[in-house]
């Protein structure tokens, strides 16, 4: 189905609306980030909206299983760092608990293991930190107060594939006031699959009754709408998640054809640390990162922002 027809947009958003119930908090978080876009806009910075992580897709109504994926939210946790130091303010819509910019780096570290307790004078106690097990905790406590105090940095979080397809939405006509000053960052990864509701059982599924069959509807593709009608001014980037290499680059390019938007990122599974291919219409970047580079601490989220960032100058220039 060719979904730059805008009929087949009509068909995305009515059936988000039909078969996705809306979550109750959307309304204010768009007034949240309509405020956000608005500020960040007015004083001529650009804004970035990364979604990050993978979603939750349930298997009851009361909901005790569901489909999850691999998804950690580093690409889009470390992306966040990297476009706020290119000057853009970032809407963060990122799965609850998944990897979150600055603290990404410490994940799996027992904070409690890099503090100890140092005696002050009169029986005062002080919490002191460990800087070698938490490596270069200074350099990135700063940069996370700068944001902070800066404003940024807006979160929003998603848990269920509902929530975040309505909260794409909600982000996509927030950030349409500022037109081409918008950037779309699709890094989640979204499950392709759901029960609709009407088919979903409400209590936990007995495993007393056998082998579980289950059969799952396909999830609408967001980028149709988001393109067409939400926020048609804005650079948006998609992402083409792969396991088999070989048909990576048509599958980037298809996707390109299809939805009309400015490029795909395009990366294989187990290489997406050290290598993505940056897809346009009549261009293609192949961005690399070498050993050197990785001992270093460069990350490939560094090579890929400073591309894009680049190529949506170019892109406002162009439709300003
Ligand atoms: O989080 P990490 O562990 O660091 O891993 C990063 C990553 C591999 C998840 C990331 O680099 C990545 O490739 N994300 C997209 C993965 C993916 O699900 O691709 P896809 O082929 O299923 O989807 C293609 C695009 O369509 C995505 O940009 C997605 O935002 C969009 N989409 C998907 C489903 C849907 N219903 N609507 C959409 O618009």
């Amino acid at each position: 189905m060719a979904h730059s027809d805008p009929l087949a947009s009509a068909a995305v958003e009515g059936r988000l609306c039909e078969e996705f119930a809306m979550p109750s908090h959307v309304e204010e978080v768009k007034k949240l980030m309509a405020a956000f876009a608005g500020q960040h806009g007015a004083a001529g910075r650009r804004v970035v909206l990364i979604t990050s992580g993978g979603t939750k897709v349930p298997l009851e109504s009361r909901t005790v299983r569901f489909l999850d994926n691999f998804s950690s939210g580093r690409r889009g946790a470390s992306s966040a760092e990297h476009f706020l130091d290119a000057g853009y303010a970032v809407i963060f819509l990122h799965r609850h608990r998944s990897l979150y910019p600055y603290t990404r780096r410490y994940a799996g570290v027992n904070l409690l293991d890099s503090l100890s307790f140092e005696q002050g004078g009169e029986g005062a106690e002080r919490v002191l930190v460990d800087q070698q097990q938490l490596p270069g905790i200074a350099a990135v406590l700063r940069r996370y107060q700068a944001v902070k105090a800066t404003g940024l940095l807006l979160p929003v979080e998603f848990s269920t594939l509902s929530e975040y397809l309505h909260l794409l939405k909600a982000s996509a006509q927030a950030l349409s006031s500022i037109g081409s000053h918008a950037m779309f960052y699709l890094a989640a990864a979204v499950s392709d699959f759901y029960i609709p509701a009407s088919e979903m059982p409400e209590h936990k599924i007995q495993s007393s009754n056998g082998p579980l069959q289950i059969s799952m509807k396909m999830v609408p593709k967001m980028l149709s709408p988001l393109v067409k009608n939400w926020a048609p001014k804005a650079f948006v980037i998609s992402f083409k998640l792969e396991t088999d290499s070989s048909i990576l680059l048509e599958r980037a390019r298809r996707a390109l054809a299809t939805y009309k938007h400015q490029a795909v990122v395009a990366n294989v599974l187990d290489t997406r640390r050290g290598y993505v291919a940056v897809v346009t219409e009549d261009s293609r970047h192949e961005l690399v990162l070498t050993d050197e580079e990785a001992q270093k601490g460069v990350e490939i989220e560094e090579k890929i922002i400073c591309n894009l960032a680049a190529a949506h100058t170019q892109f406002m220039s162009q439709h300003a």
